[in-house]
């Protein structure tokens, strides 16, 4: 680096060392808008970014901040990752063949990058979280701009700035455990009529398979305060739906972020109270939540559901396993038994409900008696979807220590779960076909001219007629064919 422009920068990032960081954030946003002012003069046009999102619903809510910083620096979005300046892969790391896809992706934007001298590529999210990985990273992929990781994100633009202004080719900035809580960053949502919101960072279940807890951290949860003026914020910039985030929502409350004067008061605070009193703003149409974990799903939490028609008739169940002994190894803290009865009661309540789930197949020990337990579990709850995963093998979890299966032997049996799975899910999803249900309109369908396509509050998608005009409203549709996984409708406003 030039000295001048060491100087400068240190000069730059002291003077604002002592400001709150969501200040420090815009303080380095401005200084990059100044250097991309200067690319569109140079280059008549703006510089284009693709944020590249993989895996879960968090990873797509921070990707929103990623976009809303890069469009507030003056970036513009492209479809098309191929035209953009700078492309950003905010990774997930839960399955293995995810890196492997990642460094793929990586060979083939290495030309690209050798063709055009300002590109820039950055990766974050949580496969960053793991030193093995960010070292193939620094030592195979050192054109890579930028590596920066889950609790640190928020930094893009002090990242970006000190790429674009200083001579360092890699900036590699990881932290071990979150240091600060940085909200209220801008944000892009994806749809102006729905969001997420994070209730909860992290997780505490240590699942023996699981490499989120070591990814995410432990669990912070947001103040109810500071939760429930996000939601009105984005309420009275008209959302309509809200999905409230978290790895395992109905453990909310164990560790607060910051102090709250709700909590004082009511100490025992939990997540059917937040629901409630997330139902009760004004304006506000649907309430979603993800995920809950069956050992944590209480009774108070049903009720509150079913005094509630804001909220959703759906919830996501994993169950992961049917049977007891992997249930046990799996550190579910549940049995089969347990997750049967808790559907019961779940049903007795809410007749209603579609109930969805994940399955993981391959588990170390697992046999074909405990596969039959699986079965048994899928037909006896009736999911309306199911998410089957075959085991993966993640290095530093207490499962990657333990005797694996026979992939092949695995492959057989996660066909054959797979086969189950998609003929109940088949029959459940299609038991609304004749009724009127209400849907919320997401986009133009883009396989079918002239068509729609919304979300019933049990998740499941309708494509009817309609036009641009319906998007982000609720539309009664009737339901007149089952397709599986969708339904074909038509809309009876006028009827
Ligand atoms: N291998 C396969 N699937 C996994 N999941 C979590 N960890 C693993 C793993 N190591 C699945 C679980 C979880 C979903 C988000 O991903 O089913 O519920
Ligand atoms: Fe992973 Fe289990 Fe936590 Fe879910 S609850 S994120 S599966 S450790």
């Amino acid at each position: 680096m030039n000295d001048k422009l060491e100087y400068e920068l240190n000069e730059d990032i002291q003077a604002v060392a002592p400001i709150e960081e969501p200040a420090r954030q815009e303080y380095f946003m401005n200084k990059c808008h100044e250097i991309i002012e200067q690319f569109i003069i140079d280059n008549g046009r703006a510089p284009g970014f693709h944020v590249a999102t993989f895996g879960c619903q968090m990873n797509a809510h921070d990707s929103e901040k990623l976009v809303g910083i890069l469009e507030k620096i003056g970036y513009k979005e492209v479809e098309d990752e191929d035209k953009a300046d700078f492309v950003i892969f905010n990774t997930c790391t839960v399955r293995e063949n995810a890196n492997q896809k990642l460094y793929g992706h990586l060979g083939s934007l290495k030309k690209r990058k050798q063709s055009n001298k300002d590109m820039l590529i950055g990766i974050c999210g949580c496969m960053m979280q793991q030193p093995e990985t960010v070292d193939v990273i620094r030592n195979k992929y050192a054109f890579v701009d930028m590596v920066f990781g889950t609790f640190n994100f928020y930094k893009l633009a002090e990242l970006l700035y000190k790429r674009l202004s200083g001579s360092e080719r890699q900036i590699i900035e990881v932290l071990a455990k979150p240091e600060l809580n940085v909200e209220n960053l801008p944000e892009r949502r994806k749809y102006s009529f729905k969001s997420g919101v994070n209730i909860m960072y992290g997780c505490n279940n240590f699942c023996t398979y699981c490499i989120v807890p070591y990814v995410r951290g432990r669990e912070r949860s947001r103040t109810p305060e500071d939760i429930l003026c996000e939601t009105r914020r984005l309420v009275s910039d008209g959302c309509v739906e809200i999905m409230l985030l978290g790895q395992n929502v109905n453990s909310y409350g164990i560790n607060f972020l910051e102090e709250s004067e709700i909590i004082k008061e009511n100490p025992d605070y939990d997540f059917p109270d937040l629901l409630e009193d997330v139902c009760r703003i004004d304006g506000l149409k649907r309430v979603r939540f993800m995920t809950s974990h069956p050992k944590d799903l209480s009774d108070k939490l049903i009720d509150v559901i079913a005094r509630n028609p804001k909220v959703a008739r759906h919830i996501h169940l994993p169950v992961q396993s049917g049977s007891s002994s992997i249930l046990k190894a799996m550190n579910r803290r549940y049995t089969k038994e347990d997750y049967m009865a808790l559907v019961d009661k779940i049903r007795a309540k809410l007749p209603d409900v579609s109930l969805t789930t994940d399955i993981m197949v391959g588990f170390p020990g697992e046999t074909d008696e405990d596969i039959q337990d699986t079965i048994d579990v899928i037909k006896y709850a009736k999911y309306d979807q199911a998410f089957t995963f075959i085991y993966s093998i993640r290095t530093g979890t207490p499962a990657a220590k333990m005797e694996q299966t026979d992939p092949k032997l695995v492959n057989e049996r996660f066909n054959r779960v797979l086969e189950v799975v998609r003929d109940s899910c088949t029959e459940v999803s299609g038991r609304f076909e004749g009724e009127t249900k209400e849907v919320l309109v997401e986009c133009l369908n883009d396989h079918m001219e002239g068509y729609v396509t919304g979300r019933m509050d049990n998740n499941i998608l309708v494509h009817f007629p309609g036009d641009e005009s319906l998007i982000g409203s609720f539309v009664n549709v009737k339901l007149n064919e089952a397709k599986g996984f969708y339904y074909m409708g038509e809309s009876i406003k006028n009827q």
